[in-house]
């Protein structure tokens, strides 16, 4: 038998090292290596005594019926997860301490255990009597959910091994499980991944859908949920900006569904409520326009979005021009300085640049360029974008406006929410609004201009 190994593991980045130090070499993260066991060295994986047994290959197409699908109730939720939870399968919700995770994991096993009385929720963090107070506070605490406090693996195994297989079983959190099997400290990537795995091991073996909540942590003092990201199914994020009340659920890997959809929840005092509507939430009271601000008619997995982008432009006191952006890439705001000083002749690079995405938002399409564009060039001249008009359309380096996915779903969305005019890329076509058809970011700095 050959001998585990003592390894320093970075809980940060996961490599291993020989021996300990304050700094990790790969990654730079401080203190954060963890003394672990190793497993034995590769060389005894070479002398195996087993032999392996064949595998069935099959075909392709479909023996069995499609996934069974368990849909919460919670309408913003099950749209994230791409129709439901999948029995047998792991999902894990990630999210800062403190952004509502267990809130939501509550909420949606209560809103099940309404139509089928067959959930588990293990709470690791929080005492029963807790999580019973913040039931009561929501008004679920009526609801059938079977409640259990544990942090050892083998205990929650035996526990649901000894009563009826939940249709969902949810972990609250990975980072409080151990098991004996390893000597680390709970909370470390081995302890983590272990638990994990024999949770996923679970999940497949007995057909519930588990659901496991993972803290996102800066410090590395205990291993994140990107440690077992590639464990799971479906990774879904719950994000949310300190001093909002909006949370934003985005699924960022999902085996069985689209990974662009998001779902838009309102932290309340009686838990998250869910926001059918949310580009109304986004653009929040639009009754004054000043310059500096543009309405973005984005896309959102499968839904149009509208949203607020505003831009400070101010002249500079320093020698390099301060840059701030928030709910958006300060890699794409820099090409858009440069290429409206380029091909517009526009001088706004020297100045002090700030530009936010009202409500917390973050925005990741290349649509919104001519939005954020259109931002910077009214706060540059001082002139508001004319009355009720929404924008999209991405920028090239040659300064021209090219066109963007699902024209037409952004302009009904913004239609219904009473815009009349749109500044689009050339070739948009619609029935409901007056078009400003853009064709290069020259045009567009004259069109300001004459507004
Ligand atoms: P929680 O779900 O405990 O966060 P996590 O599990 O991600 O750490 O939610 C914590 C925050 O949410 C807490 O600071 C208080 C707030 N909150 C409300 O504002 N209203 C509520 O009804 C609940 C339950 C929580
Ligand atoms: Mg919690």
């Amino acid at each position: 038998m050959a001998r585990a190994q003592i390894a320093y593991v970075c809980q940060s980045c996961g490599s291993a090292h020989p021996k300990w130090s304050g700094r990790c070499d790969d990654c730079g993260a401080w203190n954060s290596l963890v003394e672990e066991q190793s497993a034995p060295p590769s060389g005894a994986s070479a002398r195996r005594t087993t032999k392996g047994r064949t595998v069935a290959l099959e075909t392709l197409a479909w023996v069995s019926a499609p996934p069974d699908r368990r849909m919460t109730g919670i309408a913003e939720f099950d749209r994230v997860t791409g129709g439901g939870l999948v029995a047998g399968s792991a999902l894990l919700l990630g999210g800062d301490p403190g952004v509502g995770k267990s809130t939501l994991i509550l909420q949606a096993l209560a809103a099940y255990s309404r139509k089928t009385p067959s959930v588990v929720y293990v709470s690791g963090e929080e005492a029963l009597d807790q999580v019973r107070l913040r039931a009561a506070r929501m008004g679920l605490a009526q609801a059938p959910v079977q409640l259990g406090s544990a942090t050892s693996v083998e205990d929650i195994l035996a526990t649901l091994a000894a009563g009826r297989v939940p249709d969902i079983l949810a972990i609250d959190s990975i980072q409080t499980l151990w098991t004996s099997a390893l000597d680390a400290a709970p909370g470390t990537i081995a302890q983590v991944r272990t638990a994990t795995h024999d949770l996923v091991r679970y999940a497949k073996a007995s057909g519930s859908a588990v659901i496991l909540v993972g803290h996102v942590t800066k410090d590395g003092q205990i291993a994140g949920p990107k440690a077992v990201e590639h464990l799971v199914d479906a990774v879904l994020y719950f994000e949310g900006e300190r001093g909002h009340h909006f949370r934003i659920l985005r699924a960022v890997k999902n085996r069985f569904g689209a990974t662009d959809e998001i779902g838009v929840f309102e932290m309340t005092g009686a838990g998250l409520q869910e926001v059918r509507n949310p580009s109304a939430l986004f653009l929040g009271d639009r009754s004054g326009l000043s310059p500096g601000t543009a309405v973005f008619a984005g896309i959102e997995g499968t839904r149009p979005l509208l949203s607020e982008i505003q831009a400070l432009v101010a002249p500079s006191s320093y020698g390099s021009p301060r840059r701030a952006v928030v709910g958006w890439d300060a890699g794409r705001l820099a090409m858009i300085l440069a290429v409206l000083d380029a091909r517009a002749g526009l001088g706004i690079s020297g100045r002090d640049i700030y530009l936010n995405v009202a409500g917390g938002l973050k925005i990741a399409e290349p649509a919104a360029d001519l939005a954020a564009a259109a931002a910077l060039i009214s706060s540059h001249t001082g002139r508001a974008l004319p009355k009720e008009c929404v924008v999209f359309g991405e920028i090239a380096l040659s300064g021209d406006v090219r066109p963007a996915a699902q024209a037409d779903a952004r302009l009904k969305e913004a239609a219904k929410l009473g815009f009349a005019r749109a500044l689009v890329p050339a070739g948009t076509k619609s029935e409901e609004l007056a078009l400003e058809r853009i064709g290069d970011v020259g045009a567009l700095v004259r069109l300001l201009a004459a507004t």
